[in-house]
């Protein structure tokens, strides 16, 4: 065979894996339908930031280990392949594996028992979604799966920016529909050293939408309590700081905005079938609260936003990441303009072009850090601000970024809270 593994969908996700499979020496297929994506691959430039993606991305090109195409059918080339397509959520409260469906659709005139093809499923996919991919290769080619044909699900549990870090030290888990699909999956995966933990399809689904879940739901609860805080008059932070102080039963997460292409979706692939329907909906509600939440905030101090300057500070959906998909800040954008107001971004790091930092906070009348950015962290940003917009200035500052803990608060205030770190025009 002309490659040992194919990895269909260069995203996120599928490029940097196929990165991983080549750097370790094995001749990988890269297969993605988006032109500038296997430009970019074939330019050896990595189209969004991964720390240690280009480097790598560099050796393997040198190598020539990773050669590309922008069809699925050319995966059948290959032993091994691994799905990396993605898996949104319809508005219907529905998965959406249209993407994955159109993928094996695509290969089945291809595949050959002979060959004794792996599908590694490394999408995020509804419990039950392995058993209908393996039912469906039976189906229309009569494959016998665990004999012709093997099909597992390896979960991708990795965080973003911690790719090359964590493929080499998180669990893999991996469930086989049947023990010869787990030990061939499992044997492909195992080349990147992580312990590889053997399951069965729907506990291997399980774990990886409940591992997003239960972050979901773990933001949810600072989140809400930052809005019990506003109509109590109380502090987040130091409501937060009482809870957790020494106190040795766990503890509350901070503030933020909390979305993403993965946690603002993959609650919904448990909620299609729930046994508790509208329990993950609600701490979807108050994730998706908080920029609303936000912009009432700022109009019961400021008044009518109308015409009044806002700047949006980071459009990433988190701190430190280029990736812009399901990111609450839009929303809050959006938010804000049906306020008419005078909306200014600024991010450092995303592909969206925006204006510098100081043309966005300059004579603002609020700004909010959507993003905590390492670049708007501490009292450097904070100075500025106050230089340029002013003292009368509300900041507004859900994840504590400026280190001044207060989700609300004019420059003036935020000078007296860090004792006078931020000299005052
Ligand atoms: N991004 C993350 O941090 C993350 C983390 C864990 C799991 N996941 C899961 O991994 C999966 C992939 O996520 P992602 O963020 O990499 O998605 P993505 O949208 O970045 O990547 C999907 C890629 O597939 C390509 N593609 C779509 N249809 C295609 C087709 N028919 N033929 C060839 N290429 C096609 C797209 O052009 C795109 O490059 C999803 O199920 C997601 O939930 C993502």
């Amino acid at each position: 065979m002309s490659a040992e593994v194919a990895v269909i969908g260069l995203g996120r996700i599928g490029l940097p894996l196929a990165i991983s499979f080549a750097d370790r020496g094995l001749r990988v297929l890269g297969i993605d339908k988006d032109p500038d994506r296997l430009q970019a691959v074939r330019d050896a430039r990595m189209p969004f930031e991964e720390p240690g993606a280009q480097e790598a991305l560099d050796r393997v090109h040198a190598a020539g280990t990773l050669t590309i195409s922008d069809r699925v059918a050319d995966a059948a080339c290959a032993e091994h392949i691994v799905i990396t397509l993605g898996t949104p959520s319809l508005s219907h409260i529905e998965i959406d594996i249209s993407d994955i469906r159109s993928a094996l659709d695509d290969l089945l005139p291809h595949l050959e028992a002979a060959a004794g093809h792996t599908i590694a499923l490394r999408s995020t996919i509804a419990p039950g979604t392995t058993e209908y991919v393996a039912g469906y290769l039976a189906k229309h080619r009569g494959f016998v799966i665990g004999e012709d044909i093997f099909v597992a699900h390896a979960p991708e549990r990795i965080a973003a920016g911690r790719f090359f870090e964590e493929i080499e030290t998180l669990p893999c888990i991996v469930g086989g529909v049947d023990e010869a699909s787990g030990e061939r999956v499992g044997a492909l995966f195992a080349i990147f050293g992580a312990p590889v933990v053997q399951t069965s399809p729907a506990q291997a689904e399980l774990a990886k939408i409940w591992t997003n879940i239960l972050r979901y739901a773990n933001f949810a609860l600072p989140n809400l309590l930052m809005m019990d805080c506003e109509q109590h008059g109380a502090n987040v932070f130091e409501v937060i700081d009482l809870i957790n102080r020494d106190y040795p039963r766990g503890g509350i997460a901070m503030p933020g905005f909390t979305a993403g292409t993965c946690l603002r979706k993959d609650f919904a692939f448990s909620e299609e079938r729930s046994n508790a329907p509208g329990m993950l909906l609600a701490v979807s509600r108050v994730n998706e609260s908080v920029p609303l939440f936000l912009v009432e905030g700022m109009k019961r101090r400021l008044g009518s936003l109308n015409g009044r300057k806002i700047a949006v500070l980071g459009l990433a959906f988190k701190g430190n990441t280029d990736d812009e998909r399901d990111s609450l800040a839009h929303k809050l954008v959006r938010l804000l303009e049906r306020e008419l107001a005078d909306v200014a971004v600024h991010d450092p790091r995303v592909a969206t072009p925006t204006p510098p930092f100081e043309e966005a906070v300059g004579l603002a009348d609020a700004i909010v850090v959507a993003a905590n950015h390492d670049e708007f962290a501490g009292s450097g940003p904070l100075r500025i601000i106050a230089e340029l917009a002013g003292v009368d200035a509300l900041i507004v500052d859900p994840w504590n970024c400026f280190g001044a803990k207060q989700v609300f608060a004019y420059v003036a205030e935020l000078s007296a809270i860090t004792n006078g770190q931020v000299a005052l025009p």
